[in-house]
């Protein structure tokens, strides 16, 4: 009896254990690849002031960019960062970001879901 317990508790403790890796696994793939070549470019061109340093956003909830690929698709991406928003402080970069560069950003920020 008494080892049927222990066995209950170990799978128990195994269960725990792996949880809380799994957990930590998560949290560290939602954070930015600071080293990547996108975020170079993010950070270049100063959006890191207005979007902050892991995309969580510095100016309320829409300048959040951690998912903003789950609401918007590639091409939406790519026209406000050409426009900028009407009305919000989000400034366009016609002209300002080349082309090349305005490509990569999108597709970048669409892969954040
Ligand atoms: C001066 C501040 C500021 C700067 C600089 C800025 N943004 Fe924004 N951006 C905003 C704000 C504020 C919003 C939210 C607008 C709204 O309320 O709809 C926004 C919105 C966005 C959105 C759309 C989010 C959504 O869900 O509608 C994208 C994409 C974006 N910014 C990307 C960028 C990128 C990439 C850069 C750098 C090239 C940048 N922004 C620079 C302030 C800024």
């Amino acid at each position: 009896m008494s080892n049927h317990r222990n066995f209950v508790l170990f799978a128990f403790s195994l269960i725990f254990i792996f949880t809380t890796a799994c957990a930590q696994n998560t949290s560290e793939s939602d954070t930015v690849d600071k080293n990547s070549s996108e975020y170079k470019i993010y950070k270049k061109n100063q959006c890191i002031s207005c979007h902050g340093t892991d995309l969580e956003g510095r100016m309320g909830p829409l300048s959040n960019l951690q998912q903003v690929g789950s609401r918007l698709e590639k091409e939406e991406i790519r026209s406000i960062l050409l426009q900028g928003k009407e009305e919000t402080h989000m400034p366009g970069y016609e002209g300002i970001i080349e082309e090349e560069n305005i490509e990569i950003l999108s597709d970048w920020l669409s892969e954040m879901e």
